[in-house]
């Protein structure tokens, strides 16, 4: 008998991987001297305004580390109410409708898993996120794909999502910016996606884990300020990406008052709350950024997105590629080799000792592509790119 049979591991997680993002770097511990176009963690050190004040808080407060109330601690869930309620143009109760979770993941898999039943469908856009697809899976519902059109910069095609709607249908969840394509929908996409979803009594889970990081001519708008559709967003945010604090696990959930009390049973369940020390590094980060000396997240990514845009366009035979607008990620097609994503990047693993992540991890549109995140330094771009253009023209089998 098959050993997991055996132990009778449940259905639910037999169905659902580890996503390739943290497989590839896995892989590449065999691969000495590999770099790493891989995962998305900025290089960035977490400021030094953060770090100081938290190294404070450990020598005098005595409950840093203790838990916190569940929900969060209340100067923070405060504070995250100010920020989206300045971007929504309403009053967020800091009570009611914000709970502060362990990363934006832990909100997005209490937002799915508080909604979704089994048979539920929930409509992704494609190619989306890994992790949403899998915490979909998890739930026991099927994600419904809605191809993004890639001629056309990854434009929403308004035909398509109308017909991916059923009777069936949860919710809708809309990464903006977009991990993997670095997608920022425009104002008008983002009615279309907020009409058809207020026509179907469907919910939005709002993914804005990087909402601060758009680059120029784009602008990002919140789906927390469309007051037509209020009762129906469920907005997950992060503290990983803006204060390089992808360990330190924090980030927020803001919605009605009444999917906050349902998903704050899951978070119970699951992590009573989110790390103390953390939750006091997230409030010193939003509410002492006057103290930041450092150059931001921003302005350092935006940098490095003209540098890997240009290596790119000198490899236009070989690549083909969307600019991002926003986040830190590019998506690009591979021309010349008629072989799936995964053989693909391992390839570049193997012979190149670049780590990419198989596009396929996104979905079926991410086929034929692979990610590449310029979250890393100047340096390990050029030199991941050295490598790719030396292995692009030296590969003599492209199939
Ligand atoms: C789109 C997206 N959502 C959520 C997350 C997870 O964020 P956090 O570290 O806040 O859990 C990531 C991390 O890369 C991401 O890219």
């Amino acid at each position: 008998m098959e050993r997991s049979k055996a132990l009778g591991f449940a259905r639910r997680v037999k169905r659902i991987e580890v996503s390739a993002i943290k497989q590839m770097p896995l892989l590449a511990r065999s691969v000495p001297d590999a770099v790493s176009l891989g995962q998305g963690i900025p290089s960035v050190r977490t400021p030094e305004y953060i770090r100081r004040q938290v190294i404070e808080l450990l020598k005098h407060d005595a409950d840093i580390g203790k838990y916190s109330l569940q929900p969060g601690v209340p100067e923070l869930k405060q504070s995250v109410a100010q920020k989206i309620a300045q971007t929504a143009g309403r009053f967020i109760d800091p009570e009611l409708e914000v709970f502060i979770s362990a990363g934006a993941m832990e909100a997005l898999f209490a937002a799915v898993v508080s909604l979704v039943d089994e048979g539920d469908e929930v409509i992704l856009f494609d190619p989306s996120y890994a992790s949403h697809i899998e915490q979909v899976k998890f739930a026991s519902g099927t994600p419904v794909f809605v191809p993004l059109i890639e001629n056309d910069g990854w434009a929403l095609d308004e035909e398509l999502l109308r017909r991916a709607v059923s009777a069936k249908t949860k919710a809708v969840i809309v990464c903006n910016p977009g991990n993997p394509t670095g997608k920022v929908f425009s104002v008008a996409e983002l009615s279309v996606i907020v009409k058809i979803a207020r026509e179907h009594g469907l919910y939005i889970i709002a993914d804005e884990t990087y909402d601060f990081l758009v680059y120029d001519g784009f602008c990002h708008k919140s789906l927390a300020s469309f007051s037509n559709i209020k009762d129906m967003v469920i907005l997950c945010g992060s503290f990983s990406k803006e204060f390089a604090m992808t360990g330190w696990r924090v980030g927020y959930m803001v919605a009605p008052a009444e999917v906050i009390e349902q998903a704050l049973k899951v978070h119970d369940a699951a992590v009573i709350c989110a790390p103390t020390v953390s939750q006091y590094a997230a409030l010193a980060a939003l509410t002492n950024r006057a103290e930041c000396k450092e150059e931001t997240v921003r302005d350092v990514l935006a940098r490095r997105r003209e540098l890997i845009c240009a290596r790119l366009d000198s490899l236009a035979e070989f690549f083909s590629y969307v600019q991002p607008g926003g986040a830190y990620y590019v998506l690009p097609r591979y021309l010349k080799w008629d072989i799936n994503s995964a053989e693909f990047a391992h390839r570049l693993l193997f012979e190149a000792k670049v780590i990419t992540i198989p596009g396929a991890a996104f979905g079926p549109g991410g086929e034929t592509h692979v990610r590449m995140s310029y979250g890393g330094t100047e340096d390990d771009i050029n030199k991941a790119f050295d490598r790719i253009e030396h292995w692009s023209r030296m590969s003599k089998r492209f199939t």
